[in-house]
């Protein structure tokens, strides 16, 4: 039993934010600025009120209707988010619920920006036991509710969207390895280091960050987590068609390629529109990339992943 991506659908919200319209609203930043360090020109900001599972939805609707299928066909439901709606019920069940999804398997993963990386892995992983037929995977955040507007170091890189697939049981293989990794040691480079308790915020409830430290650990396991990928499927890195690394910044994505020897051309980059979208990034830049055309079928694709935690991991899927 092995398992395919059968539909593909993302959703941004309101109109694109340029790094100028940032700077005209009284961040201490430039175009100049966030353009040579990080490639990002323009992010999409939800509204007041929006939520996780408010985007996740539109995204899921396109994704089932690229699949030909209705939600109630859906038995298993995962949504990566570290932007949840609530503290709980978990997002994925709020989802489920405005899906009008009854009875379907449905929990969070929480891996920050390899989010989508592991829901498709643990997806996989169902679907091959025998277990369940038909996922939906689903990458949602709305980052702009847990930046520090005040810190011009960190709120210029992120933005709000989401990105989902339907994954289902094939008799052929779709997804052809996967592979995840995680090393809390380095939890403090990058977090949101709050909680809530007896009805107060404990801690910081910003997202916190040490770019340089950060920079380097990304472009490291990525290109490793790529590698050994591709190697569990038997196939050269240079086999791929396409590399969809996790938007966080085009100088990662450019030195991650370089790393694996996979030219720019091979590699999908949304990240100058969309900014970092933590677990959308992924599934937001395939759905584009899918929708232009430019990814085909029986096209072989690896999707690599990066996060808090730290986690790290990858998959490689032929459409
Ligand atoms: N606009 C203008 N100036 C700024 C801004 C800004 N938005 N942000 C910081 N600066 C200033 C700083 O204050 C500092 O000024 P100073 O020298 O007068 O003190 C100067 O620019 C350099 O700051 P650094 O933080 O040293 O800048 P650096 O060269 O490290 O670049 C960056 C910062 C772009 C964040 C870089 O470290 C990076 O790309 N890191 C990767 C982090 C990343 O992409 N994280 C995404 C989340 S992680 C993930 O998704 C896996």
């Amino acid at each position: 039993m092995f398992s395919r991506i059968t539909g593909i659908g993302s959703f941004l919200p309101g109109q694109a934010v340029s790094n100028h319209e940032l700077a005209r609203r009284g961040i201490a930043t430039s175009d100049e600025w966030i353009t040579s360090r990080t490639g990002i020109g323009f992010r999409h900001l939800a509204e007041n009120g929006e939520t996780s599972s408010d985007l996740g939805l539109e995204a899921s609707r396109r994704a089932l209707s690229a699949a030909g299928l209705e939600a109630s066909d859906i038995d298993l439901i995962i949504v990566a988010t570290s932007t949840p709606d609530y503290i709980f019920p978990s997002t994925a069940c709020l989802l489920q619920s405005k899906l009008s999804n009854h009875g379907a398997t449905a929990f969070d993963v929480q891996a920050v920006c390899s989010g989508f990386v592991y829901a498709l892995t643990i997806a996989d992983k169902f679907i091959h036991s025998g277990s369940h037929k038909r996922a939906l995977v689903v990458g949602s955040e709305v980052f702009s509710r847990i930046l520090d507007w005040s810190d011009r170091a960190t709120c210029v890189l992120f933005g709000d969207g989401a990105g989902a697939v339907v994954l289902e049981a094939s008799d052929r293989p779709g997804i052809l390895a996967t592979s995840l990794h995680a090393d809390g040691a380095h939890h403090g480079i990058l977090s949101v280091p709050g909680s809530v308790c007896n009805g107060k915020v404990i801690g910081d409830p910003f997202l916190r960050m040490d770019g340089q430290a950060v920079f380097k650990f990304a472009v490291r396991v990525l290109a490793e987590v790529g590698e050994e990928c591709c190697a569990a499927a038997g196939i050269p890195s240079a086999g791929i068609d396409w590399l969809i690394p996790h938007q966080a910044n085009m100088r990662i994505l450019e030195a991650t390629a370089r790393k694996m020897k996979v030219p720019m051309d091979k590699v999908i980059v949304t990240v100058d529109r969309h900014g970092n979208t933590s677990a959308a990034s992924i599934p937001l830049a395939l759905d584009e990339a899918v929708r232009e055309r430019r990814i085909r079928a029986g096209q072989k694709v690896l999707l690599a992943g990066v996060g808090g935690g730290f986690t790290w991991g990858a998959v490689l899927f032929e459409l």
